[in-house]
Parts: C-alpha cells; sequence; structure tokens
C-alpha cells in the first residue's frame, strides 16, 4: 500500500508523471492521493485528471491573505490523509506558516546542485557561470528558499555546446529519476534527518 502522496504542482508537471510511472511500476510504495494547483492550466493537473487521480485548482486569488490559500491547501491535503507532500514545479514560495502547520514533511526538487543557484533558473545560472557540472537536488523545505537538508543529488555535465534547452534535458533526465527514488527511500522509512544531514539508512 504504502504512504499516500499530495503533489503541488504549476506548469507541465513531468515530475509528476515520472512519480506516476515509478509507482506503476512498483518503484514507489505509496500511491498519489490528490495534485494541487495554483494555475488553472497546468498540465499537471491534466496528466493527474487522466489518471484518474484527486486534482484540484486553487486559485490563490480567490483568498483574502496567502495563510488563508495555504490553510485550504493544508486542508485538502489533511483530507486526503497524506503522509507526504511532493512540490514537483511548484512555483510559489511556501510560507513558514505552511510549514509548521503541515502534518508531514515537504520535499521538493530544484534543477541544480544546491547550495549553487537557488531561485529561478537554475539549470540556466549554472551555464552562465561556467560550471563544469549542473544537477538536480531533492530536499526537504524548510522556511527558507531551496535551503532545506538536501536528501539526494544526480550529477550532469555541462558540455562546452550546451543551450539552457540542452542542460535542462539533460537534468530534467536525472530530476525524474531522482525525485521518485528519494520518495521511495521516505516511504520505506530509510530517511533519517540529523539537522541538515539526512543519513539514508541500510546503504
Ligand atoms: C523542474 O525543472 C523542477 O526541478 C523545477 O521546476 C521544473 C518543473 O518541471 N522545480 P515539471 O513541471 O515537473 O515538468
Amino acid at each position: 500500500m504504502g504512504i499516500r502522496i499530495a503533489v503541488l504542482a504549476s506548469g507541465r508537471g513531468s515530475n509528476l508523471v515520472a512519480i506516476m510511472h515509478s509507482i506503476a511500476e512498483g518503484k514507489i510504495d505509496g500511491k498519489i492521493a490528490v495534485v494541487l494547483s495554483d494555475k488553472e492550466e497546468a498540465k499537471a493537473l491534466e496528466h493527474a485528471k487522466n489518471a484518474g487521480i484527486a486534482a484540484y485548482h486553487v486559485n490563490p486569488k480567490a483568498y483574502d491573505t496567502k495563510e488563508a490559500y495555504e490553510k485550504e491547501l493544508l486542508r485538502i491535503i489533511g483530507e486526503a490523509d497524506c503522509q507526504l507532500i511532493c512540490l514537483a514545479g511548484y512555483m510559489r514560495i511556501l510560507s513558514p506558516y505552511f510549514i509548521s502547520q503541515a502534518h508531514c514533511p515537504v520535499m521538493n526538487i530544484h534543477p541544480a546542485l544546491l547550495p549553487a543557484f537557488p531561485g529561478l533558473h537554475g539549470q540556466r545560472q549554472a551555464l552562465e557561470y561556467g560550471a563544469k557540472v549542473a544537477g538536480c537536488t531533492v530536499h526537504f523545505v524548510d522556511e527558507g528558499m531551496d535551503s532545506g537538508a538536501i536528501i539526494l543529488q544526480k550529477v550532469v555535465p555541462v558540455l562546452d555546446n550546451d543551450t539552457e534547452d540542452t542542460l535542462s534535458a539533460r537534468i530534467l533526465e536525472q530530476e525524474h529519476k531522482a525525485y521518485s527514488e528519494a520518495i521511495q527511500l521516505f516511504s520505506q522509512g530509510r530517511l533519517e534527518v540529523c539537522g541538515r544531514i539526512v543519513k539514508v539508512k541500510g546503504e
């Protein structure tokens, strides 16, 4: 059976789809219980609905405050009885209120090797900086931006002729593997968090 997962996404939803595939292939012991998006047109919502997963657009503009909006997200996630919240291309910063009130851990995937290149366009930042390797990071979400404890990272080379698109595509392939691996480790109860350090039990 495994854990029940809530996914928050704002866009195309390729990480969501990768997680769905991993579940279908038995690589994650779990189930996506609900998908939430701040964007009505998010492809992620479509992917979820096509797979028969409960998927809702929760419009931030319909709420007077960020807290009221996030309270609604947490209400839906609580009702869906989720044990893990996964941000997958969710383009809003969650407030300390959300993090402190969430009844379960929150994970995020970032397209750079944190702590390098946090924030938007991690791939472009790596390219423009002249980094020779790039990659992705799955981390727990804390109250800062892309600053939570790192669960796992995958590295790809930066090639001389890379554009933002080619580098992003190479990183994305690894994102899809990394996120599923991290979720499965969590689902198996193998992640031990000591402050900033996440140890993988049995490795
Ligand atoms: C990914 O690159 C992810 O690392 C970042 O946003 C992008 C989302 O892509 N946080 P998708 O919506 O999962 O395809």
